[in-house]
């Protein structure tokens, strides 16, 4: 019945993209992959698209026993494709003896696990990351991340996260790069390089995973596995640009994502799967479902059973099944019924070992569990480069009367705050396999950076949160005991400065952890009042996941240093800029409201029927009565200790026509007294358009470094390529009309002129 619903031209189509798409690569592997289908039967095929968790680290509900002793059976007689949440070159070497010793065929698993930003050596949170701006960092990170993985036994990690999200109650904001599909666009494809560089069987390169396809980021309400309702505008002019550099960068795998999209959920979405992944697209990985979102269908209300869910999902495009145990053994059963055209499995099963034949893994099953991990893991050079990446992802929201860089003689700092000492939350959610407690805390980065360490104090306060939260449980925080609260403000009277530690704990932010409140939580606020009341000279040195809603701070402190959760070597960074070792340079990746009600807030929305010009304008324009429209830092924003001077706006034409280039050049002056570097930045608006277009877009950055005093000739080139979106008619295309386009400093201000498209 539900089998009807799908027309048998697409599943025809499906086949001949898959497999031609993979044909025409025109290697070897096709011929293998081809050979090893002709010789595996029905039941190994379905178990091809089967992956397992192990029993430990899970996202999901937990499988009981019996699913235990069924993995360990399938994985012998060759009927699972792929486990999840293993690691360790002993463990995954021992799954893939059981797999490749007993079974039949001895088909390789390929391990997959969530590497999302550092395995051991832990970089700055995503989010954090795209702060920087900075493609070489983002992919170093990733480099790193693959080298240690790989070592580890694992061929797979499930990142990059590729959601645009613009709503900071979305606990998984952290693992994106924020609210704009061009930066989105570049810091995905910086990922999947780093990943994967150019060749899957080089054993320090694991396959990607672009997640999560798609639109997860616009969860209803900005809570976790909510539905998403946009349009097809919205989807292919904001949310895809992202997946499709993943494609196009030639990501091994997508995820798919526990939402709905317009009603259909994005497991069983053929839409998003058959249509635009694999069709349009020419994707010829494959498509890895989210945990258990296969069964989750019959949550969401689409199928009445584990096989109707399978059925929706696989006739979509979902390829494997993770731990949603709806495919394994159902499938089988359906195709012997005819109720399951088998060419749909053959179509998965060959995306599957296409990878893993790229990966290398039938050459030698056992090739990333052979290294050496102790000269790989938190080595020496690992820690630098996370250090290097941690500092670029600072931002610098407020610096009044340059209270910052701080002198490291003669001032005594006092160091304040819960947070300050914990060696555990700049790690951040989604830490690989990072134990706990191994970051270099912002008092410890303090301290090492100074020789005279009686200069640098500590108190800590009123305990923020509990440290150490069971994976799954909640944070429990502070909100009663104040003890700590009085040495704190005596500690702050004392002192020629306070640095004060505020934030979120690392398990404020990630799955499952969205929040309706995003002010500073606990008793951090009255602390910072009572801290403020005492001394003029207070840095703030936040420390989160998630753009936080922080308008007293910003009005009543000198200095907010914005500095996530940026991993290992945190504190060492966060001295760096502190003490003006390093010059901070980062720029927010997504807008920091003034009010949670603010939410969702992004700097590339549209102009409305009755635009708010200003925040004063007419009653009846689209604003609030009780707060500004505007955020309280916009997208793009964050200081240096020097200051840069833009002019001389200059663009080659007035008009441009199809085929045309359009230079656009401004002078940056470096007008302080530091040497630093600027993220200049280009935005366009198109006037008119078939459909309603965005008062910003970002078109292009460069990050530039200048000497005191320096000038340089910043130059772009547009092309008309760049100006095309998703238009009324369904197509990529740039319509002709007027231009606004701004070079500057941030989403906000900058230089602006126009031209016109021809
Ligand atoms: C998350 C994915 C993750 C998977 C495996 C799910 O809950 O949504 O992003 O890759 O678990 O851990």
């Amino acid at each position: 019945m539900l089998k009807n619903t799908f027309s048998a031209i697409l599943i025809i189509g499906l086949v001949m993209v898959g497999s031609s798409a993979i044909m025409a690569k025109g290697d070897d592997i096709s011929n293998k992959v081809e050979d090893l289908i002709s010789r595996m039967t029905l039941e190994e095929k379905v178990g091809q698209l089967q992956q397992y968790s192990t029993r430990w680290e899970m996202t999901g509900p937990v499988p009981d026993g019996k699913v235990a002793q069924e993995m360990h059976k399938n994985i012998k007689d060759g009927l699972a494709g792929s486990m999840l949440n293993i690691a360790g070159a002993e463990a995954t070497r021992k799954a893939q003896e059981m797999a490749v010793n007993n079974s039949r065929l001895g088909i390789p698993m390929i391990f997959g696990y969530d590497v999302v930003h550092g395995y051991k050596t832990i970089f700055p949170i995503p989010l954090a990351a795209a702060a920087s701006w900075d493609v070489e960092a983002v992919k170093t990170s990733a480099r790193v991340a693959a080298k240690e993985a790989a070592a580890d036994g694992l061929h797979w990690t499930f990142a990059p996260m590729v959601d645009i999200s613009r709503d900071a109650r979305w606990g998984r904001v952290m693992e994106g790069a924020g609210e704009d599909p061009y930066l989105g666009s570049v810091m995905a494809k910086a990922q999947v390089e780093g990943f994967q560089g150019g060749d899957l069987t080089d054993e320090t390169t694991i396959a990607a995973c672009a997640k999560h396809f798609a639109a997860y980021g616009f969860v209803e309400g900005g809570r976790d596995y909510n539905i998403a309702d946009i349009g097809e505008s919205t989807l292919r002019n904001v949310v895809l640009p992202p997946c499709k550099a993943c494609s196009d960068a030639g990501v091994a795998t997508f995820m798919n994502s526990f939402n709905e999209v317009d009603g259909i959920p994005a497991t069983g979405n053929a839409h998003l799967l058959r249509d635009i992944l694999k069709g349009e697209w020419g994707f010829d990985g494959f498509v890895v479902s989210d945990w258990a979102s296969i069964d989750e269908m019959r949550f969401h209300g689409v199928a009445a059973n584990k096989s109707e869910a399978a059925l929706l999902a696989i006739t979509a495009g979902s390829d494997m099944d993770m731990e949603g145990h709806c495919y394994f053994p159902n499938l089988i059963g359906m195709v012997e019924k005819g109720e399951v055209d088998e060419a749909l499995i053959d179509d998965a099963v060959r995306r599957i070992l296409t990878i893993k034949f790229r990966l290398g893994l039938f050459d030698d099953p056992y090739r990333y569990c052979n290294q050496n991990v102790e000269e790989v893991f938190l080595s020496a050079e690992h820690l630098e480069k996370a250090r290097d990446v941690a500092r670029k992802s600072i931002v610098l929201l407020k610096n009044e009367n340059q209270l910052l860089p701080l002198s490291k003689e003669n001032k005594k700092i006092a160091v304040i705050g819960d947070l300050a000492d914990d060696k555990d939350t700049p790690l951040g959610n989604w830490r690989g396999r990072g134990g706990r407690n191994m970051a270099v805390s912002l008092l410890e980065g303090l301290q090492n950076a100074v020789e005279n360490k009686s200069l640098v104090t500590f108190e800590q306060g009123p305990v923020f949160a509990e440290n150490l939260p069971q994976f799954g449980t909640l944070v429990q925080i502070n909100e009663t005991d104040r003890t700590g609260l009085t040495e704190a403000v005596e500690a702050a009277k004392d002192a020629d400065v306070v640095v004060l530690a505020l934030g979120e704990n690392c398990f404020q932010s990630g799955e499952a952890r969205s929040q309706s409140e995003i002010g500073l939580k606990g008793l951090q606020q009255e602390l910072l009042e009572a801290v403020c009341a005492v001394n003029k000279n207070v840095v703030v040195v936040l420390m989160n996941g998630r753009p936080m809603a922080i308008s007293w701070m910003a009005e009543h402190v000198s200095a907010i240093v914005e500095s996530w959760h940026l991993g290992s070597e945190a504190g060492n960074a966060i001295a760096d800029v502190l003490f003006g070792d390093y010059n901070p340079s980062g720029k927010l990746p997504m807008s920091f409201p003034r009010t949670v009600g603010q939410c969702p807030i992004y700097y590339n929305h549209k102009n409305t029927g009755r635009p708010a010009e200003n925040e004063e304008d007419y009653m009846f324009t689209t604003r609030y009565v009780d707060e500004k429209v505007s955020p309280l830092f916009s997208f793009g924003y964050g200081l240096s200790y020097t200051t840069f001077d833009y002019s001389g706006l200059e663009l080659s034409n007035r008009d441009i026509t199809k085929g045309d280039t359009l230079k656009v050049a401004v002078n940056l002056k470096n007008t302080g007294e530091m040497d630093g570097t600027e993220v200049v930045q280009l935005y366009i608006r198109d006037l008119v358009g078939s459909v309603t277009r965005p008062v910003k877009e970002l078109k292009n950055f460069k990050k530039v470094f200048l000497k005191s005093g320096e000038t340089k000739k910043i130059e772009f080139e547009l092309t008309v390529e760049d100006l095309t979106f998703y238009s009324k008619k369904g197509v990529w295309e740039a319509e002709p009309g007027e231009f606004h386009l701004w070079v500057g400093t941030n989403s906000s201000e900058g230089l602006q002129s126009q031209f016109y498209l021809k």
